[in-house]
């Protein structure tokens, strides 16, 4: 990796790709995608304070800097900008930024404080890395709904690219978190793709009643008595609204939190009709 003059930025796109480190093949597929759409990549790692709950996991969030440095210069990641907490937030930092509806819903139900963070460090890392187009993963899909919201309204001078969730050969959607299931609770926690594979199939063969389809995904994670369903729902794709009846071209996101032991684990698959 090396360090660009903003002389040598002039004529060049940047691709940015931010991340709480403890990187897997998820983050470096949003390496890649900007490697492929720019000239020079800029990943930021920084498990940002702002966006956990006093009850959340923000000490124990894994972090591992000489490995995901390694993994960085493996993809050919161009710089890597690693501020410590201070750095972004010093003693008198006043200033948030917020999104008002689509942020209450879901994991705003449940996670209230934690969509004003994530919109507030956004933000900041944008101003300091300036790129042309920032890399989020379908993963998080309501955080990439949020985040392209606040980029539409405030004209904000950049393009968002949503990349495809990676998953492991089983179906697990691949999350920094993972490391904290026992061997037992990574083999239950296969329930959450479980559950969205045979909603999908349902939809496939006609099924157009989401409490149908719900049911389903409810009984799917109910199987394992280690998980503690948070919500599993259909929501329109773009304003995360809850559905009744799914109606002929449209598109939708089935989407699930569910707790397998203490980790708290989210999935969702999109859904086009
Ligand atoms: P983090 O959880 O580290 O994720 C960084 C990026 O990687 C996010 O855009 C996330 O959606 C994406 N990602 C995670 N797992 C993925 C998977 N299995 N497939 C594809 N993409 C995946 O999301 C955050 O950090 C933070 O909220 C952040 C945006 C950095 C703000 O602090």
């Amino acid at each position: 990796m090396q360090l660009f003059s903003s002389k040598e930025r002039v004529g060049k796109s940047i691709g940015f790709v931010p991340t709480m480190g403890y990187l897997h093949q998820g983050h470096i597929s949003l390496v890649q995608q900007s490697k492929k759409e720019n000239d020079i990549t800029i990943v930021s790692i920084f498990v940002n304070p702002t966006q956990f709950s006093p009850n959340e996991d923000l000490s124990k969030y894994p972090r591992d800097y000489d490995r995901d440095h390694q993994l960085l210069l493996d993809a050919g990641c161009d710089v890597l900008f690693y501020p410590d907490s201070e750095e972004i937030y010093p003693k008198d930092f006043q200033t948030f930024i917020t999104v008002d509806e689509i942020t209450q819903k879901l994991e705003g139900e449940f996670r209230p404080t934690h969509f004003r963070g994530v919109t507030t460090i956004v933000n900041i890392l944008f101003n300091i890395v300036q790129p042309h187009k920032a890399y989020f993963g379908q993963k998080d899909a309501q955080q990439c709904a949020v985040i392209s919201k606040m980029v539409d309204d405030l004209n904000m001078n950049l393009s968002i690219v949503v990349c495809p969730i990676v998953r492991e050969d089983d179906g697990l959607a691949m999350s920094s978190r993972n490391v904290y299931l026992s061997p037992s609770e990574r083999n239950d926690a296969l329930v959450l793709s479980k559950a969205l594979k045979e909603a999908d199939s349902l939809i496939k063969k006609g099924e157009r009643d989401s409490f149908r389809i719900k049911s389903e995904m409810i009984s799917i994670l109910k199987s394992v008595d280690t998980s503690e369903i948070d919500y599993a729902e259909i929501v329109d794709f773009k304003s995360f609204e809850k559905v009744s009846v799914l109606e002929e071209g449209k598109h939708y996101l089935l989407l699930i939190a569910c707790r397998i032991g203490k980790t708290r684990l989210i999935d969702n698959q999109i859904i086009s009709i």
